[in-house]
């Protein structure tokens, strides 16, 4: 990544090797080309994007339609991944990498919950997504509400 760090912002050293692989699972389809276009984050739009799943994957959603709501996985390919205190821009203040939902990450996995709209073989149509068109897909898991839901979750005002 060649772009300068924005002023507060500081780099961090990465690895010389990666410590494991993935397989891109398939691809997400949403209406936005350019980051400036897509929403802040996954309850900021209500379009309903389309989630492709690669032929070879397609019987491991056997089911998946019991869940109302999935988390996605992906992967955040135009995001930097040397920040280690960014400064986001709807952030007042430089914040740590683990302590935003900014792409930018050593990692750039973003994840989202979103409603299954409905589901055409391997296809599925979901609400609440914010990633550019064109976004691998790591990854899907039923949301648990008995298991993902805090109710008692709190985040610091300001923060
Ligand atoms: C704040 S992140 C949140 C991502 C995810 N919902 C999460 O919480 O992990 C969403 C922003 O990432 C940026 N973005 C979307 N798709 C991207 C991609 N493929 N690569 C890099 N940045 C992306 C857009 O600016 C979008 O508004």
């Amino acid at each position: 990544m060649s772009d300068l760090p924005r002023p507060g912002e500081k780099q961090l050293s990465l690895p010389p090797d990666f410590d494991a692989g993935v397989h891109f699972i398939g691809r997400i389809r949403t209406p936005w080309g350019d980051r400036s276009e897509c929403p802040k984050n996954a309850n900021g739009s209500d379009a309903v994007c389309s989630v492709e799943v690669d032929p070879r994957y397609e019987e491991a959603l056997t089911g998946v339609e019991a869940a109302s709501h999935l988390i996605l996985l992906y992967w955040m390919h135009a995001a930097r991944r040397d920040l280690a205190i960014q400064v986001p821009r709807h952030h007042e203040r430089p914040r740590g990498t683990f302590s935003v939902r900014s792409p930018a990450r050593p990692n750039p996995i973003a994840l989202s919950v979103v409603w299954l709209v409905e589901r055409d073989g391997r296809i599925l149509k979901v609400v609440g997504l914010d990633c550019l068109d064109g976004t691998a897909l790591l990854d899907i898991k039923p949301y648990l509400p008995s298991v993902d839901s805090r109710p008692d979750a709190t985040m610091a005002p300001g923060a």
